[in-house]
């Protein structure tokens, strides 16, 4: 069964603590990114690891020089068990990453093609490419689109590596319409239809149930 991954991105940190310590028996996983970050500061990451005991991935999308993601990630991967880079901006930029995450003994995710509409402008033309590039690399995972399920399979199958996949919930991705094509080292990420919903817990549980029954094949 995929693994369930919180996006949270919310914009303070009493917030944060609060939705985690709901929803930690459902979820396997944790996404932060700039609101929080920026919000809150990097030490967020380790108040969450010690209410979740989960993994926690720092969502920085980064895409700069060798030298200057270099950086971005000694910093990061002090707190985070995982970072996400873009694939974008090169194999130099990435491998940078991949350097210092090897040294810490961390994760490297790389997006191919983002979940939101505008991505099909420029990324999608190239995400194929990312994927065999994220291939050759052996990056530890990828990010590819819950929000169409064809693209999410056919970067699956270039790539041949764990997908972190988000657009479930909010940006009209469905759990049922993606679970074939993943298997249990993939993540299924879910933000806003958790953490804004009246009850997180209570859709966070529905998230992990879909995840364990929906399996048709
Ligand atoms: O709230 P929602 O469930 O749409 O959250 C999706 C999360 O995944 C957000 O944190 C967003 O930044 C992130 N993301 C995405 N598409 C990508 C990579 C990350 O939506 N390709």
């Amino acid at each position: 069964m995929p693994k369930l991954m919180i996006a949270l991105d919310v914009l303070n940190r009493e917030e944060a603590l609060k939705i985690v310590n709901e929803v930690k028996d459902y979820i396997d996983a944790v996404k932060v990114g700039y609101p929080l970050v920026l919000s809150s500061g990097l030490e967020i990451v380790e108040e969450i690891k010690k209410i979740c005991n989960r993994e926690v991935i720092c969502d920085f999308k980064v895409a700069d020089i060798p030298e200057t993601n270099r950086k971005i990630a000694e910093i990061a991967l002090k707190y985070a068990d995982g970072i996400i880079v873009h694939g974008f901006v090169g194999e130099d930029s990435v491998k940078a990453v991949q350097e210092v995450a090897k040294k810490f003994n961390k994760k490297v995710i790389m997006v191919t093609e983002m979940s939101h509409p505008g991505a099909i402008q420029y990324m999608q033309p190239i995400a194929n490419k990312l994927a065999k590039m994220a291939k050759k690399l052996k990056v530890d995972a990828i990010v590819a689109p819950s929000t169409r399920p064809e693209r999410l399979k056919e970067i699956k199958d270039i790539a041949k590596l764990p997908v972190m996949t988000p657009g479930v919930g909010y940006q009209g991705g469905k759990i049922e319409e993606i679970i074939n094509i993943l298997d249990e080292n993939d993540y299924v990420i879910v933000g806003r239809s958790i953490y804004q919903s009246e009850n997180p817990k209570d859709v966070a549980k529905k998230f992990k149930e879909k995840l364990n029954k929906n399996k048709t094949k």
